[in-house]
Parts: C-alpha cells; structure tokens; sequence
C-alpha cells in the first residue's frame, strides 16, 4: 500500500525545484502546460492589471515557488514586488531565475506569451530585465503564522498574490481559513488578494513521495474568501480533461483564479 506522508516539514524538505518545474512547467509534458491551465492564468493575470485596473506600489507574491510566470504582468503595475516563501530552496531558484542564470528553466515561450499579450512590442530579454529590476528582495515567510513575514513587520501592501500557496501549507479547512487571514493581514483595506488553487484535490506527488491535500472546493473557497473580509471582483474555474498518468501525479479536476478586494479585517 502507498504512504501518504503528512508532516509539512517533510514536504519542505523533498520539494525539488527542478522536479517540481518539470512536472508542471515542461512545455511539452507539464501538467498545467498540457492542461492549458499556464496559458490560461496567464491571460487571467493580464487582464487582472489590464482591463481590471490593479495596480499601485507594492506586491508580495507568496510562495512564489521556483517560478516567475506569476509576475510577469504584474512588473509592469507595481513599483516594486517582493517574492515570499518558506522554502529555501525555491527562494534560491527563484532569485536565481530572475537573474536569468545558465542552467535554470528557460521561460522564454512563456514570455513571449505574455509580451504578445501586452501587445506593446517588447523583447523577452527587455521583459527579464524588467521583472529583475522590479523583484527588489526575497522574504523567508510562513503562511501559517499571524503575522506570515515575521520578525519583519511591513507596512501594509497594495496588492498580495498567491497562487499555489495556501493549500500546500494547509492540512485542513480550517488551516487554509488561518492561511487565508494570516496572509489578508498583510494587506491594505482596498488593497487586492489574487490567489489560484487547485480543487478537489485528494494527493499529490513530490520528491518522490505522496502528499494529502485539503480537497478545496470552489464553494469553499467562495465562501472562506468572503469571510476573511474581501468581496471577490472575479472567480473563474479552469477544468482540467482526464488523463489517467497526469491524474496519478496529482489528481485535481480543475483550478481556481480569484481576485477581491480587501473590504475589512476579518
Ligand atoms: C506548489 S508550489 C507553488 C509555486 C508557484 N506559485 C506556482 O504557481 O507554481 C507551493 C509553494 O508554497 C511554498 N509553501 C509551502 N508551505 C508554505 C508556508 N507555510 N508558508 C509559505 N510558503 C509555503 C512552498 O515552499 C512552494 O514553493
């Protein structure tokens, strides 16, 4: 029979970047590639800063993973974006892929996408360039703790993104609801959460070894949003078709990408 590892910290320590990239990111064989799932929270960022008006002058993208597809839209409406994470290890790859390092994931197509989306007739070395300069620093943080980026205290920002984040530090419902208003703490009244989850998710594989995870609901997402204080401006589900060998690697049926509003402390 399969274990089902549940200790956080085991995650944290099997989590490889690379492994991680290649099952989901491989522009032939990754999951959210072959699903259409990248193309899609691609467009659904763009027009989150485009057609919907986000912007100001500070976002924090929480548990930025080893990836930066998340932020290229985003570099181009906020001053400044700090990356946050618990990981080491996706820290580094992350920093490492902003300064466009030999041996990291080539992210050019998923670039090129997303200057043909901007339509402004940028290159994708004057994109790279863009989002290094805009990621001024790198935080150690923990979602699951009231104040996510202590001992640092920041000023209250404009705009917190997650996107992947949340459900992989929850074992519960009721944990993701602390995730969900340990991070809302973080932001301004008026300010906007963009988050993205997989749904009905039971396991998913890392390092090797398989993970549990909370099954999130769009309902629930629905309502956990709403009462941590936020009115939700988008919620939109991207299904995923069946594919037995992609579906033992992780079983979700479909994601969510949600923006709101922060309207209240919770
Ligand atoms: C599935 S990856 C998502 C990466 C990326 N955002 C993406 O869209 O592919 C989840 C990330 O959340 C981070 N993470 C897990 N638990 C966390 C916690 N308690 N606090 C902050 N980050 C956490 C992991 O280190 C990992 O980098």
């Amino acid at each position: 029979m399969e274990t089902i590892f549940t200790d956080n910290d085991v995650y944290q320590d099997t989590f490889d970047p690379e492994e991680y990239l290649n099952t989901y990111y491989n522009p032939k064989s990754g999951i959210c590639v072959v699903d259409g799932t990248l193309d899609l929270e691609l467009k659904k960022l763009h027009e989150t800063f485009t057609t919907r008006g986000v912007k100001g002058k500070t976002l924090i993208d929480i548990g930025h993973g080893p990836t930066i597809y998340q932020d290229l839209s985003a570099c181009e409406f906020f001053d400044e974006i700090i990356g946050a994470d618990y990981n080491d290890r996706s820290r580094e790859y992350y920093e490492r892929s902003l300064r466009n390092e030999p041996g990291t994931f080539n992210w050019d197509n998923v670039i090129q996408r997303v200057c043909d989306l901007e339509g402004k007739g940028m290159s994708v070395e004057e994109k790279k360039k863009k989002l290094e300069n805009t990621v001024k620093k790198t935080l150690q943080c923990d979602v699951l703790k009231s104040n996510p980026l202590e001992p640092m205290v920041l000023p209250r920002v404009d705009c917190v993104m997650s996107l992947g984040c949340l459900e992989c530090a929850s074992s519960s419902l009721n944990t993701y609801r602390k995730c969900l208003k340990n991070v809302s703490s973080l932001l301004k009244i008026g300010g906007h959460l963009i988050l993205s989850e997989i749904l009905n998710c039971s396991s998913h594989l890392s390092g090797g070894k398989r993970f549990p995870a909370p099954a999130l609901t769009k309902e629930f997402i629905r309502t956990a949003i709403t009462e941590t204080g936020f009115e939700i401006l988008d919620l939109e589900v991207i299904y995923r078709t069946y594919d037995k060998d992609q579906y033992e690697l992780c079983n979700h049926d479909s994601t969510v990408f949600v923006l709101a509003c922060k309207v209240k402390d919770a």
